[in-house]
């Protein structure tokens, strides 16, 4: 039976900026039209959600990720569930349960890019709109996952800086990854060939007008029209801006937590954990649609 739940959501702050806890739903099963859309709400409002306590399968997953747009299928084939595609594991056990050795490319991965600030997708010409975690095994320490609200931070700027940031835009490159993490290794013809650069403006306006820097710290660091060191130079005072205590949530997780983020206003990382420990996430993401330019 659908849920009825609007009168049933519970609801809490989990920072003053950015992040809010639902409670008292059931993500498993149907929902109905007017939850649904008191969750859009409040996801609006908060830009990150957080449901605990649930248990879902991937293909429950997948239906309620259904409900707020059509899922991604992403490049990233060594992480793919091999039930469904539309699902990547952010797991260092496999399929199986086997946990994977410490040194293993995807745990370095994990270890590496996701540690650093970022938005899912933004190297691509379309980058995702939102992606949702489900925590199936956490870390007994470390391991959370930090969110910035970079509305809240565009709009906290300097006057003279947002003036500065106008009309400018970023050079968002897969590529970029080893600039910022030499530890890897170099990227393949085929998987260069396949994430050509792109370039967004960094400041996004939304539907709604608010605005939000959209910046990364793991695939983007150019600026165009400025001389690469000046660059370099905004970039890493926005980032640092950005990821201020104030502006960002940290989430430690639970499991059976599902977290819902939106990508294009928000940045996220994941803070260090011992990697001999088990962690195992389902992740599902939401494609979005062009930036227009600013
Ligand atoms: C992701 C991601 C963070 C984490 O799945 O896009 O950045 O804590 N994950 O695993
Ligand atoms: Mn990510």
């Amino acid at each position: 039976m659908a849920q009825r739940a609007v009168s049933s959501l519970q609801t809490r702050k989990v920072h003053p900026a950015i992040g809010l806890e639902i409670t008292g739903l059931n993500l498993s099963g149907p929902l109905d039209r007017s939850t649904i859309d008191a969750i859009k709400e409040l996801w609006r409002n908060y830009l990150v959600l957080v449901f605990p306590n649930q248990s879902l399968t991937e293909a429950q997953q997948i239906a309620f990720s259904e409900h707020f747009g059509n899922l991604d299928i992403t490049i990233e084939d060594d992480k793919k569930s091999s039930k469904n595609p539309e699902v990547l594991r952010i797991a260092n056990v496999d399929e199986r349960g086997q946990k994977l050795h410490v040194n293993h490319p995807i745990q370095r991965y994990f270890s590496t890019l996701t540690a650093l600030w970022h938005t899912d997708g933004s190297y691509r010409a379309v980058p995702s709109y939102a992606s949702m975690l489900h925590a199936l095994e956490v870390t007994p320490e470390g391991g959370e996952t930090c969110f910035a609200n970079a509305i809240a931070a565009y709009e906290a700027l300097p006057d003279d800086i947002k003036r500065q940031l106008e009309g400018k835009h970023m050079v968002h490159a897969y590529e970029f990854t080893r600039h910022f993490e030499n530890r890897l290794p170099p990227l393949s013809e085929e998987e260069r060939h396949q994430s050509p650069p792109a370039t967004h403006p960094v400041v996004r306006t939304h539907a709604d007008r608010r605005k939000s820097l959209y910046i990364s710290g793991n695939v983007a660091y150019y600026v165009g029209g400025m001389p690469l060191e000046e660059g370099k130079q905004l970039h890493k005072y926005l980032l640092d801006w950005v990821t201020q205590p104030q502006f960002v949530y940290q989430h430690r997780w639970s499991v059976g937590d599902v977290v819902l983020w939106d990508n294009r206003p928000t940045l996220h990382r994941v803070l260090p954990y011992d990697p001999s420990h088990r962690r195992a996430l389902q992740r599902t993401e939401l494609k979005g649609t062009e930036i227009p330019r600013a």
